[in-house]
Formats: C-alpha cells, sequence, structure tokens
C-alpha cells in the first residue's frame, strides 16, 4: 500500500511541485482547489504521469464543514495520511492597517490560521489511527520580517509558527511531528509580468542571487514529510535565499 500524502492548493505553483515531489516517489496524492475542475485535473495529471492513485477535492478552507467533509472523503477514499502539506494560503495583499476591514481580517485568517488548525486536526486523527505521521506548513519569512499593506499575511503566518509547535507537543505521542517551511521568495507566475530588469534587482536583494523555485520548497517538504527527517519536530526550515538575514530597504512596493 502506498503512503499518502493530502496537499491543499496543488494545481499550480508551489503545491503543484510538492505534490509532484512526492508523487515521484510513490506516494498517492490527495489534493484540493477551490474549483473542481482543476482539482480533479490536477489529480488525472499525476495519476498518469506518475501511476499513483490521486483525488482532486473542491475545498475552500473558510469553511470548517467543507474541511471536515473533505478529510472524510479522503479516510474513505485511501484509508491513511502520512503526510498533510498545507499549502494553500491568502495572500492578503495590499491590505493596509488603517483601511484594513472585518472581512479582510477574517478572509486572510480563516484560511492561514484557522483553515490550517483545522487541517492539522483532521490530519492528526488519522495520522493516529496509522501510527504517525507529518505535519508539514508552508510559512513565510513574513511571519518574522513586517511589509507594507501584509499586516493580516504576516499576523497569520507568525501564528502558524506558534501552532506548528502545539501540534508537534501535542501529537508527537501519536508518532505525528509538526514543523513550518520559512519560505522567501517562490517563483509564480507573478514573476512573468516583471519587466527582466525588474527581475534583475530584485535577485540582486537576495544572497543566493535569485529566488527559489517550486522544486526547491518541494525538497524541503519531502525532508519534513518523511522519515528523512525522523526526529525534526516543532521547527522551522528556512529556504528563502537568504532574504531573512538582510534588512531590506523600507520600502512601499519593490522597484
Ligand atoms: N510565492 C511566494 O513568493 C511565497 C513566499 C513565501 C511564502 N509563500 C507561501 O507558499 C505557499 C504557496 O504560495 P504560492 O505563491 O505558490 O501560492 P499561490 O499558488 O498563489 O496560492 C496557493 C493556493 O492557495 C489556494 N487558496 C487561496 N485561497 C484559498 C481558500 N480560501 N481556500 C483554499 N485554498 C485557497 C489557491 O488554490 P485554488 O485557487 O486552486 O483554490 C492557490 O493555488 C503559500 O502558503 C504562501 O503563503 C509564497
Amino acid at each position: 500500500m502506498n503512503k499518502v500524502i493530502f496537499i491543499t492548493g496543488a494545481t499550480k505553483n508551489t503545491g503543484l511541485a510538492i505534490a509532484e515531489k512526492f508523487a515521484e516517489n510513490g506516494y498517492d496524492v490527495a489534493l484540493t482547489s477551490r474549483r473542481t475542475d482543476d482539482a480533479q485535473k490536477t489529480a488525472s495529471y499525476l495519476s498518469e504521469k506518475y501511476g499513483i492513485q490521486s483525488v482532486g477535492y473542491a475545498l475552500d478552507l473558510q469553511s470548517v464543514d467543507s474541511i471536515k467533509d473533505v478529510f472524510a472523503e479522503v479516510r474513505h477514499d485511501f484509508g491513511r495520511l502520512d503526510v498533510f502539506v498545507g499549502n494553500s494560503a491568502n495572500l492578503g495583499v495590499d491590505v493596509d492597517i488603517l483601511n484594513a476591514t472585518e472581512e479582510d481580517f477574517d478572509s486572510v485568517i480563516d484560511v492561514n490560521l484557522k483553515g490550517n488548525f483545522f487541517c492539522a486536526q483532521q490530519s492528526a486523527m488519522i495520522m493516529k489511527e496509522n501510527g504517525g505521521g507529518s505535519i508539514v506548513m508552508i510559512g513565510s519569512v513574513h511571519y518574522s520580517q513586517a511589509i507594507w499593506g501584509r499586516v493580516l499575511y504576516t499576523a497569520s503566518k507568525g501564528g502558524l509558527v506558534s501552532l506548528v509547535k502545539s501540534l508537534a507537543v501535542e501529537l508527537g505521542e501519536f508518532g505525528i511531528r509538526a514543523n513550518t517551511i520559512i519560505a522567501g521568495a517562490i517563483h509564480t507566475e507573478r514573476w512573468d509580468v516583471q519587466t527582466p530588469e525588474q527581475t534583475a534587482k530584485r535577485r540582486a536583494q537576495y544572497p543566493a542571487g535569485r529566488e527559489s523555485f517550486g522544486e526547491e520548497i518541494a525538497n524541503g517538504a519531502f525532508y519534513l514529510g518523511t522519515d528523512l527527517s525522523a526526529t525534526v519536530t516543532g521547527t522551522e526550515l528556512t529556504i528563502d535565499s537568504g532574504i531573512s538575514i538582510c534588512l531590506l530597504p523600507y520600502k512601499k512596493h519593490y522597484e
């Protein structure tokens, strides 16, 4: 029987790269998108390319009832769960402190913190039955480094790091580990709209000389998700091109 990973928001970018990393290593993959079609298309792609079982579920992390329903389906469809990766996020862009509404607050915190909490809870219930597992949350350097217009995102990612430490403490006795990847800039389609000059300028700010690609975050998720890191729990793995050791200039926007 293959091991099983459940990853949220895995139809593109970092989430898809993580799903592919586990699939190519023989894991069956349960994945989500808010859109049924996209989730199912990605699952079919993974099944065909890697010869594994994959199922795509529609899930909006703002609904705790939906989270519980999807986990019940995963338990039914796969019968076990070895790795959960909380990748989905509301990026909470351009929400400044003086203008933020209650709706802004709820839409970011409900996905990034509340949604991930209930996913971790539901994961742990299944993992406990199969003798253990690993929970990996995708965090951000902005959990500790503030950035203009991202107050709710930074707060949510800060909460996530604290949440993971409690998961590690309370769930350790069931063989369940929990860790956070602290990601810096990751290449997504959002980089494609920049001019080459803008890209070069951004890259020049990072000690490692460029942003991470999804595959590099996936390597970290694979390490934390598997027995390669059997004694690593409650901690953070930073994959950030060295961004968080630098004092970036205080600017409203990147130029
Ligand atoms: N990109 C970066 O530079 C960067 C830097 C540091 C950390 N990170 C973190 O890395 C992770 C992946 O980032 P990314 O840039 O690759 O992300 P992305 O593709 O922009 O977003 C990840 C996924 O989140 C899902 N999502 C958004 N709102 C949701 C909701 N209400 N319910 C369920 N899913 C929802 C979306 O899936 P659907 O549209 O399919 O539902 C989306 O594909 C995130 O946790 C992000 O905070 C990214």
